[in-house]
């Protein structure tokens, strides 16, 4: 960041974040400028939103387009754009019904209402059935009900007492999950591939039990793909790779390929829980949201993106393996589908993101020993080479990270 915007930042902007390192100005693609013409591949998709790179000029023609004819509607009113992306949604879904808002933490508010709906209408009273079951090391958002499902003190510290009725079993540990559900209970709600607590995927076993242990106790399967869901690991969502369907999702972060909307998902068994008057959002859905959603679909369906990132993952991981053998002393391993990737380091990934900036590639770190590799989906083979070779170049010229205590 230059000085002059520094201290303009400082002066006007609240200080929830730690302080950006760069300002960045234009995109196109894969590539990003920052307000000194300084070019950056960023891998980060804007952490996991620029699903279709930045400005790609499809979506930018259609964002043009929408903002001429309507900008907002309300749900007062009916707009075409909402209902056509609704009706999209639920063909890769399944049978169900969307509701549309703003943002993941959002999705996940009006989830763990469905929760507390379906604990009220099968106890036949309200605040009987109302335990959610989550995972340790989730990040599900910053408001109330997301943050109490997030159970991590940099998250919670500060904001106690958290909204009560969570309990936490352990990601991949079916019976830490199964000791948690009782009576009180109405619903589990995972991510499908954990993103901000490191990249650690589900198993496909640990989710089928999930779905059994639900069907058994009668509980809502729910989750949560704000990050990993929209193709990031190619497949639409990330739960197809192991053909588990759950009972609703979240879904947010790249649906707009850079415009802000979140939406969930509720299948047509559960959908009528919800009625009139019983949740809302001013801004959910609304007609340039939805046009940005539909163009983002269009890219991803017309360029065929899925199978790009299948194809093209396979080898970059295994590039990226071969990179980790090369530099155990920083790179533990490599984990993730697709591009939802991790190098899972030895150490704190802060001056290893430094780095790699400076060697021109945007990434960002995931808790407190992974750095995430996050491209657009539409990134080139030669810019997944290039990646490459900065990560080498970058990792020969790191020094050996000091052991921690707890090594
Ligand atoms: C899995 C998951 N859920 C929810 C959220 C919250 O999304 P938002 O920041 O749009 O509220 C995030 C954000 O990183 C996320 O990764």
């Amino acid at each position: 960041m230059n000085p002059e915007t520094a201290k303009r930042y400082d002066r006007s902007i609240l200080g929830n974040y730690a302080k950006p390192s760069l300002t960045l100005v234009n995109g196109r693609g894969t590539q990003v400028w920052d307000e000194n013409g300084r070019s950056y591949l960023d891998f980060t998709a804007g952490i996991a939103v620029s699903a279709i790179g930045h400005s790609h000029p499809r979506w930018v023609a259609c964002v043009r387009e929408q903002a001429g004819d309507l900008v907002h509607a309300s749900n007062v009113f009916c707009n075409l754009p909402q209902v056509e992306l609704a009706e999209q949604l639920c063909e890769r879904a399944g049978p169900g019904k969307v509701m549309f808002c703003n943002s993941g933490t959002e999705a996940n508010e009006a989830l763990l209402k469905l929760a507390r709906l379906h604990g009220a209408a099968t106890s036949g009273k309200e605040g009987v059935r109302h335990k959610v079951i989550c995972a340790e090391k989730a990040f599900h958002g910053r408001t109330f009900g997301s943050m109490a499902a997030t159970p991590q003190e940099k998250i919670q510290r500060g904001f106690r007492p958290m909204l009560d009725g969570f309990a936490f079993g352990r990601l991949n540990d079916l019976d830490s999950f199964r000791r948690l559900v009782d009576e009180t209970t109405a619903a589990i709600f995972l991510e499908t591939i954990q993103g901000e607590g490191g990249i650690h995927a589900a198993t496909g076993a640990f989710l089928q039990g999930i779905r059994d242990l639900c069907n058994e106790h009668g509980l809502l399967m729910i989750l949560d793909e704000v990050q990993c869901g929209i193709g990031r690991t190619g497949r639409f969502f990330a739960f197809e790779h192991v053909g588990v369907q759950p009972d609703a999702i979240g879904m947010a972060k790249g649906l707009g390929g850079g415009f802000p909307i979140g939406a969930v998902w509720i299948a047509d068994r559960y959908a009528t829980l919800f009625t009139p008057g019983s949740h809302g959002c001013t801004f959910g859905g609304g007609p340039l949201a939805a046009s940005a959603a539909l163009a983002t679909l269009a890219v991803i369906e017309e360029e065929r993106l899925l199978e790009a990132v299948r194809e093209r993952s396979a080898a970059w991981i295994a590039e990226l393996e071969s990179i980790a053998a090369e530099f155990p002393e920083h790179v533990a391993e490599v984990r993730g589908i697709g591009y939802l990737l991790a190098l899972g380091l030895t150490s704190d990934p802060a001056p290893y993101a430094a780095a790699l900036r400076e060697h021109g590639i945007l990434t960002v770190p995931a808790g407190d020993r992974a750095l995430r590799l996050l491209p657009p989906l539409n990134v080139s083979r030669e810019d997944l080479k290039t990646a490459n070779s900065i990560v080498r170049r970058v990792l020969a010229g790191m020094p050996k990270p000091a052991a921690r205590p707890s090594d």
